[in-house]
């Protein structure tokens, strides 16, 4: 038996970026998951370690969002094999900052490493999808597909997955609040509208649309008007207590726009420069201890790299 052993880090994410919702992510720098893969006596998938989120993330490999995404594909390319699977959690689970599809990116990029398969980012996303789906409990590939392929990243359609990189203005910095409290992206799915009314649709495919060219042309003007979500947002900003708070601290000190990260409670606010995005930070942490919560902050531009093997 093989002694090789990879480790892989996988950055969080925004998801819906306002408008996108299960359409348009994008990645981080500085926080994410890690996954360390060996080769293992056994002929099965084993969850050896979680570190971090104590007890809360299943070791049964047919609900960790991980190993169910590594299953996934092994079992599609009949490779049969034992792995040891280490699970490192290094942000909080219900974030809304992508920790589960950070796990099953991290999972099948140290699967693919590992076993020296070559299987390209477009082979492998649909795995990390599948492992994504064992968290939430729905088809969405918004936080893995930009964790998987870095930068910007839209998701035209889901049959079959469609990616596209969207390009964006290199000034465009990051400012992410993670007020200190979970919210479960599957309860957060299950308050949403099952249907929109036709008004909305076209508002929102507006401003999906508007986002998208604005990030292109960089023109922050029409970035900070598209950032409007008219489907999740006006049901979810009541999840977090300090969301309009916040929101408007963002605003009143030079942001572009601000919005729910994924299904929350992680907000996040866009500006042009990093002077900016530290004064946003400040005067949201405040924003958020004024209603009693306690939160991390993180700044950031756009993570164009994706997945680092460390080992
Ligand atoms: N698009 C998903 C949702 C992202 O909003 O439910 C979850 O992180």
């Amino acid at each position: 038996m093989k002694e090789k052993k990879v480790r892989v880090f996988a950055p969080a994410s925004v998801s819906n970026v306002g408008p996108g919702f299960d359409l348009m992510g994008f990645a981080l720098n500085g926080i994410g998951d890690e996954i360390e893969l060996s080769f293992s006596k056994e002929n099965s998938i084993r969850i050896t370690k979680i570190v971090g989120e104590n007890g809360k993330l299943p070791y049964d490999p047919q609900k960790n969002t991980a190993t169910v995404a590594i299953e996934s594909l092994l079992t599609k390319h009949k490779i049969s094999v034992g792995l040891d699977v280490k699970i490192i959690k290094k942000m909080g689970i219900g974030s809304g900052l992508g920790s589960s599809a950070a796990s099953a990116v991290a999972a099948v990029v140290a699967a693919n490493e590992l076993l020296e398969l070559n299987f390209t980012k477009h082979q492998l996303l649909e795995h990390a999808v599948k492992g994504e789906m064992a968290a939430s409990q729905a088809l969405h590939a918004d936080n893995v597909a930009p964790c998987l392929f870095g930068g910007f990243v839209l998701i035209r359609g889901y049959n079959p997955i469609d990616i596209v990189q969207i390009d964006y203005p290199k000034n465009l910095f990051c400012t992410i609040i993670y007020p200190q409290i979970e919210i479960k992206t599957s309860d957060a799915r299950k308050i949403l509208d099952k249907k929109v009314d036709m008004k909305t649709a076209v508002a929102q495919a507006g401003n999906a649309a508007g986002l998208i060219a604005g990030l292109l042309t960089k023109d922050f003007s029409l970035i900070s008007r598209s950032i409007i979500d008219l489907i999740a947002e006006p049901k979810r900003a009541a999840l977090i207590p300090c969301y309009n708070e916040v929101r408007e601290a963002a605003l009143s000190n030079g942001a572009i726009n601000c919005n729910i990260t994924g299904s929350g409670p992680s907000m996040f606010a866009f500006s042009n420069s990093k002077a900016k995005a530290k004064s946003i930070a400040n005067a949201m942490k405040k924003a958020a201890t004024k209603k009693g919560l306690q939160s991390k902050i993180y700044i950031s531009k756009i993570n164009d790299e994706g997945p680092l093997i460390l080992k």
